[in-house]
């Protein structure tokens, strides 16, 4: 399972990168507002500074939602870097500028997908990702995961080559459920991977092997 880490901030993708199991990043027109990074040109430039810092794939939104606007804009961010994969809306003129980036060997991750319907279209199209947004699923009491697995049977009963980047991870347990259904990404917030470093027992084993050395030196 790839991890990728849902987010702009320079800090955090380092800090993420530094662990040394990030293998991408996420951004979308939110993430980048929320780090105060305005104007297309700045916003290229925090596009470029994004992939000198990882190993791995980066996804870049583009903002226009017809077609041609779609293509120009999607050529523009895929000429930036060869980790820029491109990030294109789940509409109609999205599945066109997605099956147009697939037979011109750009790579693309189709989002905002809500149902194994839409998911079955970006595979269909060519998408390299197809990022079904979780969280957002759980916030109105419908069971995002149940979505990733109907996604994973669907893909697997046909053999698509799209890979599932299970997106709107909001906790630890989301990355772990993800991994048993078989996601083949999952984008969260960085706590989202450092909570799995976590147990208790861990820390007071820890504590109890440091104590027990002290106390022959
Ligand atoms: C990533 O590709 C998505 O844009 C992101 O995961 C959405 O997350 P949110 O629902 O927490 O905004």
């Amino acid at each position: 399972m790839k991890f990728f880490i849902d987010t702009a901030n320079l800090d955090q993708i380092r800090e993420a990168q530094d662990l040394g199991v990030l293998d991408g990043v996420t951004t979308n027109p939110s993430l980048m507002a929320k780090e105060g990074i305005t104007g297309r040109n700045n916003i290229l430039k925090h596009y470029v500074a994004i992939c000198n810092i990882v190993d791995g794939d980066v996804s870049a939104e583009v903002i226009a939602t017809d077609y041609e606007g779609m293509i120009k804009e999607g050529e523009e961010l895929a000429e930036l870097h060869d980790q820029i994969v491109v990030k294109i809306p789940m509409i109609k003129d999205g599945i066109k500028a997605i099956k147009y980036f697939s037979d011109h060997g750009i790579r693309t991750n189709c989002t905002l997908v809500f149902s194994a319907g839409q998911a079955l279209l970006a595979a269909k199209a060519g998408a390299t990702y197809m990022s079904p947004f979780i969280g957002r699923l759980d916030d109105i009491s419908t069971d995002g995961l149940n979505l990733i697995a109907e996604i994973r049977l669907i893909y697997d009963n046909y053999g698509f080559e799209t890979q599932i980047l299970a997106a709107s991870v909001r906790h630890t347990m989301h990355v772990i459920e993800c991994a048993k259904i078989g996601a083949d990404v999952m984008t969260g917030p960085l706590s989202s991977i450092e909570g799995l470093l976590k147990h208790p027992l861990t820390d007071i084993g820890l504590a109890k092997f440091l104590e027990d050395y002290n106390k022959g030196n």
